[in-house]
């Protein structure tokens, strides 16, 4: 596998072309932004470690038969995926109040919602990534309302596989963020699982092990993503 030109640069992420034109090779920076790159910077070893962490959670969920965009891991830093055309929906899954829905709701962190909330937001860095629902993505054809449907019985599935294989390591998971491609026709799960792109809770501290820690100046931001890393990696 040839390494090419870079395709695109993210906040926390390189793509870069192969040989092959269906795949790409995602690598992963230690920058760290947050609040819409409002808050800047780097968490050493931030990259290897998501990439080690992405790299075991696409490998479960994909035994699982989640259909997703990872093929392997290349190197500390590099993960070969195949390569899609990204739906523009980031989908949000909570199951405990926190971040941006204590804000909207006015209600204190931590509260066990009732039941799985599912949110879209338009992936639109120039108005920081605003709600909308279903009705807006079909409005402006971000993705057809088979493949939304789709997508919400993915994002489901994968709260419950997630939640228990976390569950497993007594860690909580609080919330997450996700991101579906195309692919030869089928809606398939890409981006990210990390740290990064989760909330994710010591189960009896209640200890934040995630990105939280880089947003609200929490300290020991390389420890809580390592210890994440041990325990998936036991
Ligand atoms: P929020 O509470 O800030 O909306 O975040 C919900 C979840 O989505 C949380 O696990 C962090 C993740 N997330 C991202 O991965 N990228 C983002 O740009 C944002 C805002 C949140």
């Amino acid at each position: 596998m040839e390494k090419r030109e870079k395709l695109y640069e993210g906040k926390a992420k390189i793509l870069y072309a192969t040989d092959q034109p269906d795949y790409v090779i995602q690598y992963f920076k230690d920058d760290a932004t947050a609040f819409n790159a409002a808050k800047k910077g780097t968490v050493d070893q931030k990259g290897v470690m998501n990439n080690k962490i992405s790299t075991k959670i696409f490998e479960f969920l994909q035994s699982e038969g989640i259909p997703t965009h990872f093929v392997k891991h290349l190197s500390d830093r590099e993960m070969l995926v195949k390569k899609v055309q990204i739906v523009p929906v980031e989908v949000v899954l909570r199951r405990r109040s926190a971040g941006s829905l204590c804000r909207l709701l006015g209600i204190e962190e931590g509260r066990k919602l009732k039941n799985p909330v599912l949110e879209f937001c338009y992936k639109r860095d120039d108005l920081g990534d605003p709600l909308i629902n279903e009705d807006h993505i079909q409005a402006l054809g971000l993705a057809t309302p088979q493949e939304i449907a789709t997508i919400r019985e993915y994002v489901f599935q994968i709260n419950e596989l997630m939640a228990k294989f976390f569950a497993n390591l007594n860690l909580e998971l609080i919330d997450f963020k996700l991101e579906f491609g195309r692919y030869k026709g089928n809606i398939i799960l890409a981006d990210e699982i990390s740290p990064d792109t989760c909330r994710i809770w010591e189960m009896g501290t209640g200890k934040k092990l995630d990105k939280d820690r880089f947003r609200h100046d929490l300290g020991n931001i390389e420890e809580a993503y390592q210890e994440v890393l041990s325990r998936i990696s036991k």
